[in-house]
């Protein structure tokens, strides 16, 4: 027999009794029992819940049940049979148990009592072997699989966009460099400055903070395109909801206004919320229970409301006139922070909110230009306990427009020659947006921290695992 051949625990779980001896591999969460008898509780990662192992303790080596303790990995071999104990439904009475390796309990950190968020953050290597982070992880990929499904079945290509860039059109922060030159004695320019011409790519280089840009020209030639990769930002925010490195699901869409880009934004969070609820139910069973118990209601009802849209001008009002201090005031014109976004979104709708039509002065020069000379097409989806989850706009399609807002923002024009080439040539309407995979799995599992949703996440000061 093949060493991979072993039946998943998740389909132990729901397999008839049978005579037939089947195989499980995995690690013990728990094992108790005495002298006679030992309960060892197994799990694989293929579903939260465990199997329940059987072992007439006096029928195998002693030496071998000894060190099957929490967080050792066996293979058993043995019958499935209707459990008698509750809280399972069938079990395995062990014929062979193999050990593959061992876990000295005086020095395995994850034992049986309930460990912090906190304490697992500093063991993220292990931490996948958790309750809580076996089901974010299950979620986390069940929604990277439903994002590439939703695509594909509404005609979306996926584009692969470079994870290395050349400009800083975007704005969007701090950027991290990318140099082969040796920092401690860089060739320098005749003026005493670094010369990047002998750099690896003859120029500066950075990790990027959006597909945007290079997305845009794929929508602009195969009509609806999106990105699903990894973007960095330098920012020192350290914030439950800000990463160093976080992933990025960015549609652009050709012939679409900011209307259009709306129904496809609520559209799209909608379908995710659903795929969630109908494909991780035990785990968001657990999630709800252990630790946010209006997760699933939360969940349905984003699914079953309309999604408030008004303008900035609007969000303003609502807000000069809130009965609540913030920490910091509102005016027309200054942007908008965590604390307003979730008063209009948890205090006064109770339902997410887009808002659109923000000050030119605050957002990207890419964006549509309102008649008014003062705002822009942008939309921003704030979602209740995180805020904003979606940026995105109408985009600039007007060349002299985008020319003159380039430079009145003294961005180099030079280096975006290829970006306004789609401008040049065949230009036409089209819109897009980003919205951050870790806010929507902050959003999907009711987690509050998003060092939580990351399996291994980058923060300021820390890059470890
Ligand atoms: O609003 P942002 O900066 O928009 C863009 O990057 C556009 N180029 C997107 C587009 O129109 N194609 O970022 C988009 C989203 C935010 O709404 C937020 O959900 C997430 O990315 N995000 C972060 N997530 C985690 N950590 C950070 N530091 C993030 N910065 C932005
Ligand atoms: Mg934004």
């Amino acid at each position: 027999m093949s060493l991979k051949n072993r039946t998943r625990i998740k389909e132990a779980l729901i397999s008839p009794e049978s005579d037939k001896a089947i195989t499980v591999k995995g690690w013990v969460r728990t094992r108790r029992g005495n002298k006679k008898i030992a309960f060892i509780s197994l799990n694989d990662g293929s579903t939260i819940n465990n199997l329940q192992i059987v072992a007439d303790v006096p029928a195998f080596p002693e030496d071998l049940l000894r060190q099957v303790t929490t967080g050792a990995c066996i293979s058993v071999t043995g019958k499935l049979t209707s459990s008698v104990g509750s809280g399972q439904s069938v079990e395995i009475l062990a014929e062979t148990i193999e050990l593959y390796g061992a876990a000295d309990p005086n020095s395995y950190p994850l034992q049986k009592k309930g460990h912090s968020l906190e304490f697992l953050r500093e063991i993220a290597h292990l931490r996948p072997r958790t309750n809580t982070f076996g089901a974010i992880f299950r979620i986390r990929h069940a929604m990277s699989y439903a994002i590439h499904k939703y695509f594909n079945d509404n005609g979306f290509f996926y584009l692969h966009t470079p994870i290395i860039t050349g400009s800083d059109a975007e704005g969007a922060g701090e950027m991290f460099r990318v140099t082969t030159l040796d920092m401690l004695n860089p060739p320098k320019t005749a003026d005493g400055k670094i010369n990047f011409r002998e750099d690896f790519f003859g120029k500066e280089t950075n990790l990027t903070v959006s597909g945007q840009l290079e997305g845009e020209l794929g929508a602009l030639a195969l009509s609806e395109i999106y990105t699903f990769g990894p973007t960095f930002r330098a920012e020192n925010s350290n914030t439950p909801r800000h990463l160093a490195e976080f992933w990025m699901i960015e549609p652009e869409m050709a012939f679409y206004d900011i209307d259009d880009n709306m129904d496809l934004a609520e559209d799209f969070l909608k379908y995710l919320t659903t795929y969630a609820l109908e494909h991780c139910n035990d785990d968001l069973q657990f999630l709800n229970n252990m630790y946010d118990k209006e997760l699933l209601g939360r969940l349905s009802s984003v699914i079953n409301t309309d999604f408030e849209r008004i303008t900035y001008t609007r969000a303003i009002d609502i807000l000069s006139a809130a009965d609540v201090t913030f920490e910091f005031p509102t005016s027309w014109g200054s942007d908008l922070q965590s604390e307003h976004e979730r008063y209009l979104v948890e205090k006064h709708f109770q339902k997410p909110v887009i808002i659109t039509g923000y000050p030119k002065k605050i957002k990207a020069f890419y964006m549509k230009q309102n008649d008014d000379g003062n705002t822009v097409r942008a939309m921003d989806v704030l979602f209740p306990k995180i805020g904003e989850i979606i940026g995105g706009s109408q985009r600039e399609d007007d060349l002299q427009k985008l020319e003159s807002r380039i430079s009145e923002l003294g961005i180099p024009a030079d280096e975006l020659g290829w970006y306004l080439d789609t401008r040049r040539f065949g230009s036409a309407p089209h819109s897009g947006f980003g919205l951050g995979f870790e806010r929507m799995m902050l959003f999907i599992t009711g987690m509050s921290n998003i060092r939580d949703v990351m399996p291994f996440p980058r923060t300021p000061k820390n890059a470890e695992f």
